[in-house]
Order: structure tokens, then sequence, then C-alpha cells
């Protein structure tokens, strides 16, 4: 991440308020329409950004609700495509090979930043 994008980081949230090998959404940014979902496998967080590659609409079908039941991959609730965690990667469904926005992080001092413009 360049020096200039670092300053331009908003917190989303703490590393401890995602369920380790969970997920959680975050609603758009000032201004903004779409959201984001952040999932934790221990120390690791990736983010995407909350819209299904296939129409574009949120992948959640319960607020918060983006894994499969196993917790090894991100569900779209509208359609079932299949995601894969660590890339966004679609496995399975109509989008597939295509992927999921990703959306830059970094933890500082247990906080997750995102890009001021993540998301909008
Ligand atoms: S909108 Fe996500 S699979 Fe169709």
């Amino acid at each position: 991440m360049s020096a200039d994008a670092r300053e331009r980081l908003r917190p989303l949230c703490r590393i401890d308020d995602i369920p380790d090998g969970g997920a959680r959404g975050f609603g758009p940014a000032p201004g903004g329409f779409t959201g984001l979902f952040a999932v934790r496998q221990g120390g690791v967080v990736r983010a995407y950004v909350n819209a299904c590659p296939h129409l574009g609409v949120p992948l959640d079908w319960v607020p918060g609700r983006f894994l499969s039941t196993d917790g090894t991959r991100i569900l779209c609730a509208t359609h079932g495509a299949e995601f894969r965690i660590a890339d966004g990667h679609c496995l399975r469904g109509p989008c597939l090979g295509d992927r999921l926005e990703a959306v830059m992080i970094e933890i500082r001092e247990g906080v997750v930043l995102v890009p001021e413009d993540a998301g909008l």
C-alpha cells in the first residue's frame, strides 16, 4: 500500500469484532451504497465488497451471514454462487471464474483499516 493510500484509511472495526472462523458485514461508507464484509481466520482478515459479481446484489441472505455452514466458502444467497475465502474466486455458480472485489486492509494495533472509499 502506498504512503498516500495509507493516509486515507478508515477504521472498519477491531479484529476481535469479527468472530474467528466467521464473517461480519459493514454498511456503506458515508455517501456510499455498497457495503463490505470481512472474513477472519485467526490473525488473517480478508475483506471484499458486498456485491456478487453475477448481479451486483449483496451476498448475505441474513444480515452478516456470508459463509457456508462449515465456514469454508463464501456464499451468495441469491443464486448460490460459492467463492474461495482466500481470494474471492468463484468456484461454483453463475459467475464461475469471476471473483469478488477484494478490499485492501491493514491491521494496526488490533484495528482493521480499509481505504476511505472502499465499498462506496
Ligand atoms: S446474484 Fe449472486 S449468484 Fe446470482
